[in-house]
């Protein structure tokens, strides 16, 4: 679904050199759960219990757009108690905070497959969007189900089924037949949990995204950590392949 993108919020406290977007792996739920002694999905409710508040302050910094990845393709490979406690706890999420979040004019969008999920899940997640969808606030990208392998291949065949010969194919072509083709590419990926790679996140939309890590679990992702990784992402000069002026 192609959707004009809203402008940019202004927010009173918005801070004007905040990323647009930011895209956030949720890494360490599991680390954080076994040096507490709890079980992994414990690790999991905390990771959610997070998010609102980070999601609030993001918000008010005036960043438009933020992508979560909450659960990768790859993620099936999990032990089918894991794999079920995180389909329930997406779906607990949804219940829990969609109310607030409409009301805070925030639209959610979904990126990823919704055929292999539970029915009820898919259904509550369309909801959820559908019910958000003309909020004007921040974009709310929820990748659920998502692998950006899949997302391209996917945008491949969608192209050729259109009848588009291989010459024409285009990196716009591509782009517009990504899950959220609106959405503009994220300016800052943000890792928790010190790992340092994208596993499957965004790949083509990562191109010249800049990185962030923290050794931080993401239940302990609060409000310092955020303003780190936005101070940090002010110091970074982005050059998009280019020189930089003064060279
Ligand atoms: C990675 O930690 C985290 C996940 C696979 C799930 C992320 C999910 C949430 C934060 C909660 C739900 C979010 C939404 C939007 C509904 P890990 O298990 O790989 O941690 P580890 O590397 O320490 O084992």
């Amino acid at each position: 679904m192609t959707r004009a993108v809203p402008e940019r919020s202004a927010s009173l406290h918005a801070d004007p050199g905040a990323p647009r977007h930011i895209a956030i792996i949720m890494d360490g739920n599991g680390r954080w759960a076994n040096e507490r002694g709890l079980p992994r999905l414990a690790g999991h409710r905390a990771g959610a219990d997070n998010l609102q508040r980070v999601l609030q302050t993001l918000d008010s910094a005036g960043v438009e757009f933020v992508t979560l990845f909450a659960f990768s393709t790859e993620n099936w490979n999990r032990p089918t108690s894991e794999v079920n406690g995180l389909l329930d706890l997406m779906q607990s999420v949804i219940g829990e905070c969609v109310d607030e979040l409409h009301k805070r004019n925030v639209c959610i969008r979904h990126l990823g497959e919704l055929d292999q999920i539970p029915a009820s899940l898919a259904d509550a997640t369309r909801e959820a969007v559908k019910r958000t969808a003309s909020n004007t606030g921040m974009n709310l990208c929820v990748a659920f189900d998502y692998g950006g392998r899949t997302e391209i291949v996917r945008a491949v065949r969608r192209v050729i089924a259109a009848g588009v010969a291989p010459h024409d194919i285009t990196e716009d072509l591509i782009r517009e037949n990504l899950y959220l083709p609106d959405v503009p590419d994220p300016d800052l990926i943000i890792r928790t949990a010190g790992e340092q790679r994208l596993s499957n996140f965004l790949i083509w939309q990562a191109a010249y995204s800049e990185y962030y890590q923290t050794p931080a679990y993401w239940p302990d992702f609060d409000d310092v950590e955020v303003e780190r990784a936005l101070n940090e992402y002010k110091r970074r000069r982005r050059r998009f392949g280019a020189l930089p002026e003064e060279d």
